[in-house]
């Protein structure tokens, strides 16, 4: 059975993943981190203009063109979100830039679900996973060709790029993780990544 995506039921695991390996089998360019275009690969693009309240500098940021693309996600979910078991892969890419000194990253999020974990691993480019206890105790891994990071449970995690070309990384997450955005929204992070003198260097947030 090939080319079928309608989604089996969950309550026959066997059924499941034999069909749908079958059926949503993808392709990646390791060397890029892309995944081959396919009907089941979510891809988005965040632009400036939709980051309000994530850099520290809100003057900065209202002063450059909001079309400006940050950063792109690529996500395969072969099972319906929020469904318990499963795994996800996304692919995201960084681009290089800074808002006043504060490199260009990604919004950040909780899991929606506290306690699930994930890996990020670095295809391409410099940066910095930053991560947040829910202390608001903040600090950085740093990303490099090669590099793997595992994010434990209670953990907000963005990615930024420190970089002058394109940061790739890869993701592989629970199914039933989900996304809250909204902690982050409110709160933002403990601390900024920001270029001091050439360097990254985590500086506390302003409150
Ligand atoms: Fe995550």
């Amino acid at each position: 059975m090939t080319g079928t995506v309608s989604l089996p039921k969950w309550e026959n695991e066997q059924a499941l993943y034999h069909t749908r390996s079958e059926a949503t089998m993808q392709r990646m360019n390791w060397a890029h981190g892309v995944l081959e275009p396919a009907p089941e690969i979510r891809e988005t693009a965040r632009t400036l203009g939709q980051l309000d309240g994530i850099f520290q500098n809100a003057s900065a940021w209202r002063a450059m063109d909001p079309g400006i693309v940050v950063y792109r996600v690529q996500a395969w979910c072969p099972l319906v979100e929020g469904v318990e078991g499963g795994l996800f892969w996304g692919t995201t890419l960084v681009e290089p830039g800074q808002v006043d000194s504060e490199y260009f990253m990604t919004h950040g999020h909780f899991h929606a679900k506290r306690d699930r974990t994930e890996y990020y691993a670095t295809l391409e480019g410099e940066g910095a996973l930053i991560l947040m206890d829910e202390s608001r105790k903040t600090w950085t891994e740093p990303m490099t060709r090669g590099s793997v990071h595992f994010i434990p449970p209670r953990i907000a995690h963005r990615v930024a790029n420190c970089g002058s070309v394109p940061l790739r990384c890869v993701a592989c997450w629970p199914s039933d993780a989900g996304h809250d955005y909204e902690a982050i929204r409110k709160s933002g992070f403990g601390a900024q990544l920001l270029n001091v003198n050439g360097e990254p260097k985590l500086v506390p947030s302003r409150t």
